[in-house]
């Protein structure tokens, strides 16, 4: 181990980890010394103290209120021509190459029990077809109705990386070319008990996880991802997170929006079901727009109701974003980003003084992270659309019940059936009135209503038999 490593580690109390090193073998230390030299300890040390060693008050300015938004209908005929004009501008940018795709794919994904990285996970209601390949078909199908190529960066984490970039090659890649995906893998912290000390889960390794998908803005600076969006002439990123098929990959009125706006970062909201509905809720304090998650959102001000009895905090996140690159390179120039912590107490197997092994069943450490959506009170200007949930939002975070992969499945039905009826097609119901059948329509055929409208006609499709179950390809 390098003395001047050791030296660091016993200046800020850390020299537990050095328990292992007379025993180990070089490549050993070696491994722990990469983990290690990867370490800002000053600032690792400050946030120990802040964050680790007392519980961080969520403090909620006093002027805190909801944010204004551009509303789902246009209000007046003004607003109308200023969305169809946003919308315009929206396509061209697609057209001209100037906006990229965003996945976050870094997450665990332990809520949903599923083995293996989440974008994998087979999601298509009849398909089977997995997450990532929804997202892929429906960039393939922007680019043949755009006539443009469309990059897609791929945030993924050391834990699943190897497994989700095979999973593309063994797919091959869906049809897309290998060389428009970036994959890039976002950075990691280490796991501190609660006497500040950090874990090891082997002699030789720490306990580390992924730093939260605030991480993503330095990973794409430091991945090169920024340089190769640069060079590609690629203005915005169409930012949506791994576990929501339902997403539309690219918007155009919210693009152009964003970029009428000259807003440095955009967020969809929508309109929460109730006031503890899982989602981050749009504020705004001292002039900034800032989302507070739904965990730390006081519950009377979460309850809260206007004169009408509305929620006064009733836009939600469903974290989908159109983000600058310029503002990114801005704020990652000098090769860092200080975005707030957020503290999770977590059951972080380790080993011990002795080197034995130990599965907590309560939990024993802290995992600290940062989130994307904190980046919003850096930018100069942001903008705010409301989404229409039925068409943007199915999220796949649990195994049963509320966002779950069959609500998820559910919505992809009710959406596909909602386009097709809107063409025409007669859609079969039961005696409760629920759809009667299961279909699926490829995201390779239609991103929007317009492309099933064309499809039907082209196809000459009437009806929907009772209880059928398809995919139309
Ligand atoms: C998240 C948002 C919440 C939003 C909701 C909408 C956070 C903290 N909160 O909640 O405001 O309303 O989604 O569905 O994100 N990820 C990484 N790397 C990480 C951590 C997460 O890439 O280190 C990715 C995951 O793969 C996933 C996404 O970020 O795509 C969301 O992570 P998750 O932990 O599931 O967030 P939620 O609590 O569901």
């Amino acid at each position: 181990m390098n003395s001047a490593l050791e030296q660091t580690l016993k200046k800020f109390g850390q020299d537990q980890l050095l328990r292992f090193t007379a025993c180990a073998t070089g490549e050993e230390n070696s491994n722990l010394e990469s983990e290690l030299e990867k370490i800002n300890f000053p600032y690792l040390d400050k946030l120990i103290k802040d964050y680790v060693l007392k519980k961080p008050e969520i403090s909620i300015p006093d002027d805190l209120a909801p944010a204004p938004y551009f509303p789902l209908i246009p209000e007046t005929a003004e607003q109308k021509e200023f969305y169809d004009q946003a919308e315009k501008i929206g396509k061209n940018l697609i057209s001209e190459g100037k906006v990229a795709c965003l996945t976050v794919a870094g997450g665990q994904g332990t809520r949903l029990g599923y083995d293996g990285p989440k974008g994998t996970y087979p999601i298509g209601p009849v398909s089977g077809r997995s997450l990532f390949e929804y997202f892929a078909l429906s960039i393939r199908r922007n680019e043949i109705k755009y006539n443009t190529k469309i990059s897609w960066y791929i945030m993924t984490s050391l834990l699943n990386n190897r497994q989700t970039v095979d999973f593309f090659a063994e797919n091959k890649y869906f049809g897309l070319d290998k060389e428009q995906i970036f994959f890039f893998v976002q950075g990691t912290m280490p796991a501190v008990d609660y006497q500040g000390k950090l874990l090891m889960s082997s002699k030789s390794s720490l306990c580390l996880s992924p730093d939260g998908h605030g991480g993503t803005l330095l990973a794409l600076k430091k991945s090169g991802a920024l340089d190769d969006m640069k060079s590609k002439n690629i203005k915005y990123l169409s930012y949506f997170q791994v576990d929501n098929p339902l997403v539309p990959v690219l918007s155009p009125r919210f693009i152009g929006l964003h970029a009428l706006e000259n807003s440095e970062m955009s967020a969809i909201m929508l309109a929460k079901n109730n006031a503890f509905e899982k989602l981050g809720n749009f504020c705004v304090s001292n002039g900034k727009l800032q989302i507070i998650e739904y965990s730390d959102l006081p519950d009377d001000l979460a309850q809260s109701v206007d004169e009408n009895g509305k929620l006064r905090f009733i836009a939600g996140s469903p974290a989908i974003h159109v983000i600058s690159r310029e503002f990114i390179e801005r704020l990652t120039a000098d090769g860092t980003l200080s975005l707030p912590a957020h503290r999770a107490d977590k059951k972080v197997p380790y080993i011990d003084a002795d080197g034995n092994p130990v599965t907590p069943e309560s939990p024993n450490a802290v995992k600290l992270e940062t989130f994307i959506f904190d980046a919003l009170q850096l930018a100069s200007k942001t903008m705010v659309l409301e989404g229409d949930r039925k068409e943007v939002f199915g999220p796949t975070k649990n195994a049963t019940g509320v966002d779950s992969a069959e609500s998820c499945r559910e919505m992809l039905i009710e959406r596909d059936c909602r386009r097709l009826a809107a063409a025409g097609v007669k859609i079969p119901y039961d005696a409760n009135g629920k759809i009667a059948c299961k279909v699926e329509i490829s995201p390779l055929i239609a991103v929007d209503d317009e492309d099933v409208f064309e499809y039907v006609k082209a196809k000459n499709i009437t009806t929907i038999q009772q209880d059928s179950c398809e995919v139309l390809n």
